[in-house]
C-alpha cells in the first residue's frame, strides 16, 4: 500500500548538498508493522516525510495507495496527508489552549466538520485509547504517556490507512513506553491499516512485524520480526 522505488533526497546546505536518503527501495502491505531503525542522521524522518506526503523526493516514486505522490501537486498531498494518514511525532502540535478531546478532534474540524460533529469521534477514540476520564484536561494537566495517547487518538480520528510514528515512546519511562507500544500493536488492520515506527530502541522494534535498518541514507538490512515484544528475534526479510 506504500511504496518508494529508488528514491533520493538531496537538501541543498550552501554550496554543499546533504545526501539524506542515496536509493531506497520498500514497499510496505496494509495490515504491516514496520520498525525504523539506524543511528542519528541517517534518513530515518527524511523517509518518513516522503511515505507521509510532508515532502517530496529529489529523485524517484512515491506510491501510497496506488497514487504516485511524486506526481501529485501540494493542494492533492494535503488531502492525502489530512484524511489518509495519522502522524505521531514526539508530542507534536498538541495544543496548550485546547482540552485533550478539542485536540483530537482538531484533524476534523481543520476538515471543516462542525463542532458538534467533530466531538462524537473525538470522544470515541479517545475511549479506545483510555482517556475518557481526561477528555476535559489541557495538555499541561496530563502526564507524558498520556498526552503521547492524546496525540494517538489525534492520528486516529480520520481513520487514516496508514499511521506514521517518530520515536514515539522518545520520552516517556519504560512501563508508559509498553502500554503506549501495545496501543500501536493494535492499530495494524490486515488489509487495511498498517503502522510505520522510527525507534533506537531495539525492543520497541520487536514490537513490529518487519525492521528496516537504514545506514547513510541506505537500507542496511530489512528483517521479519519472529518472536515479538521483549526478546525480539529477527530474520532477514526476502
Ligand atoms: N531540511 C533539511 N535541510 C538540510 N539537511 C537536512 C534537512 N533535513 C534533514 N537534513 C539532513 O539529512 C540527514 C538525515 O536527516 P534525518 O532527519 O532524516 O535523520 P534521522 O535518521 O531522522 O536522525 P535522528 O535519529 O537524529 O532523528 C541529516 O544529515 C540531516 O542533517
Ligand atoms: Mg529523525
Amino acid at each position: 500500500m506504500m511504496e518508494l522505488r529508488d528514491v533520493t533526497k538531496h537538501y541543498p546546505q550552501g554550496r554543499r548538498i546533504v545526501r539524506a536518503l542515496n536509493g531506497v527501495s520498500l514497499r510496505i502491505e496494509a495490515g504491516e508493522f514496520v520498525s525504523i531503525m539506524g543511528p542519528s542522521g541517517s534518513g530515518k524522518s527524511t523517509l518518513m516525510h516522503l511515505l507521509g506526503a510532508l515532502d517530496s523526493p529529489t529523485s524517484g516514486q512515491v506510491f501510497f495507495q496506488g497514487r504516485a505522490l511524486h506526481l501529485l501537486p501540494e493542494r492533492e498531498l494535503a488531502e492525502v496527508r489530512r484524511s489518509r494518514i495519522g502522524f505521531i511525532f514526539q508530542f507534536f502540535n498538541l495544543l496548550p489552549t485546547l482540552t485533550a478531546v478539542e485536540n483530537v478532534a482538531l484533524p476534523l474540524l481543520l476538515a471543516g466538520q462542525r463542532r458538534g460533529k467533530a466531538l462524537g469521534p473525538a470522544y470515541e477514540v479517545l475511549d479506545r485509547v483510555g482517556l475518557s476520564d481526561r477528555a476535559g484536561h489541557f495538555m499541561d494537566e496530563m502526564s507524558g504517556g498520556e498526552m503521547q495517547r492524546v496525540a494517538i487518538a489525534r492520528a486516529l480520528v480520520v481513520e487514516p490507512e496508514a499511521v506514521l510514528c517518530d520515536e514515539p515512546t522518545g520520552n516517556l519511562d519504560s512501563h508508559t513506553s509498553a502500554e503506549i507500544l501495545k496501543l500501536l500493536r493494535s492499530l495494524p488492520e490486515p488489509g487495511k491499516r498498517s503502522v510505520v515506527m522510527v525507534t533506537h530502541d531495539a525492543q520497541a522494534a520487536g514490537y513490529g512485524d518487519r525492521t528496516i535498518h537504514i545506514r547513510d541514507g541506505l537500507i542496511d538490512a530489512d528483517e521479519l520480526v519472529v518472536a515479538r515484544t521483549t526478546h525480539a528475534i529477527t530474520v532477514p526479510h526476502a
